[in-house]
């Protein structure tokens, strides 16, 4: 039986540090405030020249060298981001170009926070049916360049940070990888969590007064995502422990969406999870959307948290609602 190995994981956030002291300056806010909420004590911002296929390029080379392995080797890209650097085309082949691949295939994942684990799903699907043996999954974000820091937008404004994580998977014929992923959505909350513009469902798609009235950030009704967020993830990480028949005792570790720390500690209290079975890194880098999970997981296997053979469960809620989990056998 074919699986989907993770041969390597690497990451990148920017140099620069943005403590909350920080945002106090440039927004009505408090470090105290943020941390109650969120958890969150600094996120990182990217230079004015850099792009998320920069931050992605890094997170891909250093994926690459830990994996042994050329960019060249490499036979599919897949990107998950909601700040892509353009409006078309998608930021995966600006990221091919970056690392000197041409013709192999490059897919952009639009599924926001949930955006790695749809990215994970398709990459299972493309390896087990034997259509690619070396696929790159990269989240990246480049939140900085469309934060909302007036009095509106100070919920997200704070919250979202810059980064990237890459992983490349692979076939194996051992008892490891992938032992399930399941991605859900509810259009219904499409609104809940949004940027508006610009899009094609106005005319023209943006406008000045579009800018003017901060309809081209993130909107977000943060009490309802927080609601949804708490109740789909725990059943997300049910569902693919039920897929496999596996119990819950055997998580070695849990990795969730580091969208704020309230929320993984109330997933972790559902569930009934130890603190050594929860990997939170949220109060360095923010909440880095499609980027998070991989740099987790990298932190993770980094720390010697996850070790050959640890069972490990990723999940994640979002926009769109998006949400999911996926089951490794590390
Ligand atoms: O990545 C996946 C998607 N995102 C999420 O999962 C985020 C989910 N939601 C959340 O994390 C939380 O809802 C927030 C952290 C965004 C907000 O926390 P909250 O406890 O739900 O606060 P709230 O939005 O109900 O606002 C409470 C108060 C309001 O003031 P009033 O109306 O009580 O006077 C806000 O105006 O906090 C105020 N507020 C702030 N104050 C200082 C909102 N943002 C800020 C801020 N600094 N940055």
């Amino acid at each position: 039986m074919i699986r989907t190995r993770f041969l390597s994981t690497g990451f990148r956030v920017p140099d620069r540090v943005v403590t909350n002291h920080e945002l106090e300056g440039m927004m009505e806010t408090s470090d105290e405030w943020i941390r109650q909420r969120s958890g969150i004590e600094a996120r990182r911002w990217a230079a004015e020249d850099e792009t998320g296929a920069d931050l992605a390029e890094s997170a891909s080379r250093m994926a690459l060298e830990h994996a042994g392995m050329d960019a060249t080797e490499l036979d599919c890209i897949i990107l998950a981001t909601l700040s892509p650097d353009h409006f078309f085309p998608g930021t995966g082949v600006f990221l091919q170009r970056q690392l000197g691949v041409t013709d192999i295939p490059c897919l952009d994942v639009r599924n926001q926070c949930s955006g790695f684990l749809y990215g994970l799903s398709v990459a299972d699907a493309w390896i087990r049916t034997g259509a690619y043996r070396r696929i790159l999954l990269v989240g990246t974000e480049l939140h900085s360049a469309g934060l909302d820091l007036s009095l509106r937008g100070r919920d997200t404004g704070v919250l979202f940070g810059d980064g990237a994580g890459a992983v490349i998977l692979a076939p194996t014929e051992e008892a490891r990888g992938v032992l399930a992923v399941k991605v859900h959505a509810d259009g219904r909350h499409a609104e809940t969590l949004w940027t508006d513009v610009p899009g094609c469902a106005h005319r023209p798609y943006i406008t000045c007064a579009d800018i003017e009235e901060k309809h081209h950030v993130p909107a977000m009704q943060g009490r309802e995502v927080f609601r949804h967020a708490v109740k789909r993830m725990p059943e997300a990480v049910r569902e693919v422990l039920g897929e496999t028949g596996l119990p819950l005792a055997e998580v070695d570790m849990v990795i969730p969406h580091q969208a704020n720390l309230r929320i993984s500690q109330a997933v972790q209290k559902t569930l009934g999870l130890p603190d050594e079975k929860m990997y939170n890194n949220i109060q360095r880098y923010g909440n880095t959307t499609a980027a998070s999970i991989p740099i987790a997981l990298h932190e993770a296997v980094a720390e010697g948290r996850i070790g050959d053979g640890a069972l490990v469960c990723l999940t994640a809620f979002g926009s769109g609602f998006t949400w999911g989990a996926a089951l490794v056998r590390w």
